[in-house]
């Protein structure tokens, strides 16, 4: 019996229609790429990179290693950028929780629409916690869960979401998981990425404060 987890067996399937999927909402999307993206410098990490859908958007001079951990997707990050012939970015296959780099040593990491996905959300944000050097960044795009109806209505279509969506959670409380992880967010834009899909577009930094201790948490509201 394999001991694969399904990140590391891949989502054949999702990788092959993601940009296809994608497209129609990519056009907002890349622009708001672009806008995350501007006037990042030094060494950047990207997490969850798929297809490699924000790579057009780095700007020159950075120096990126994009890290993903399902196989079919590192397969089209790599043809997406031998297409854009950019060889300033690296990819490399590793998921987010346990990212083959040492401690301080990236200026910026950038997570869009991952933190949605990932096995270990808190694990995930220690991590970053761990590579960024002191003043480094997190740059995000993550859809979240909303507040009210909204936030129930997601909880019940995520079991059928999360199967044709490869794990993903919609109804996942990412701004307060930030927060509870130790980060302090310095820009937020809350957004929509459909009208059942409310978003978060911002900075955080690490912060002075480590994570917040478990059983620590306030009652959860959306986001
Ligand atoms: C919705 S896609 C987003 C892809 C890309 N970041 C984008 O903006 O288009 C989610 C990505 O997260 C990846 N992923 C799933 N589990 C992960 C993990 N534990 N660590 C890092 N990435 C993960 C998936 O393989 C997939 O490529």
């Amino acid at each position: 019996m394999s001991s694969n987890t399904p990140v590391e067996r891949g989502h054949r399937w999702f990788a092959a229609t993601y940009d296809l999927v994608t497209k129609p909402g990519e056009k907002k999307l890349g622009r708001l790429r672009a806008r995350l993206l501007a006037g990042l410098q030094g060494d950047v990490a990207e997490i969850g990179a798929g297809t490699g859908a924000n790579f057009e958007h780095y700007p020159s001079g950075v120096r990126v290693i994009a890290f993903e951990p399902d196989p079919h997707m590192l397969r089209r990050a790599q043809a997406r950028l031998a297409a854009l012939g950019r060889e300033d970015i690296d990819v490399r296959l590793a998921a987010a929780e346990s990212l083959p780099i040492d401690a301080a040593s990236f200026d910026a990491v950038v997570s869009t629409l991952v933190l949605c996905t990932v096995h270990d959300v808190a694990r995930t944000l220690e991590e970053i916690r761990r590579v960024l050097r002191p003043g480094g960044e997190l740059r995000f795009i993550e859809h979240v869960r909303g507040d009210g109806a909204l936030g129930r209505g997601q909880d019940i279509a995520q079991p059928a979401w999360g199967w044709f969506a490869a794990g993903c959670q919609m109804n996942r409380r990412t701004e307060t998981a930030l927060r509870d992880s130790g980060f302090e967010i310095s820009e937020i834009d809350h957004k929509k990425m459909a009208p059942w899909m409310p978003a978060i577009v911002g900075r955080a930094r690490t912060g002075e404060q480590g994570p917040k201790v478990r059983g620590d948490e306030e009652p959860a509201q959306g986001g």
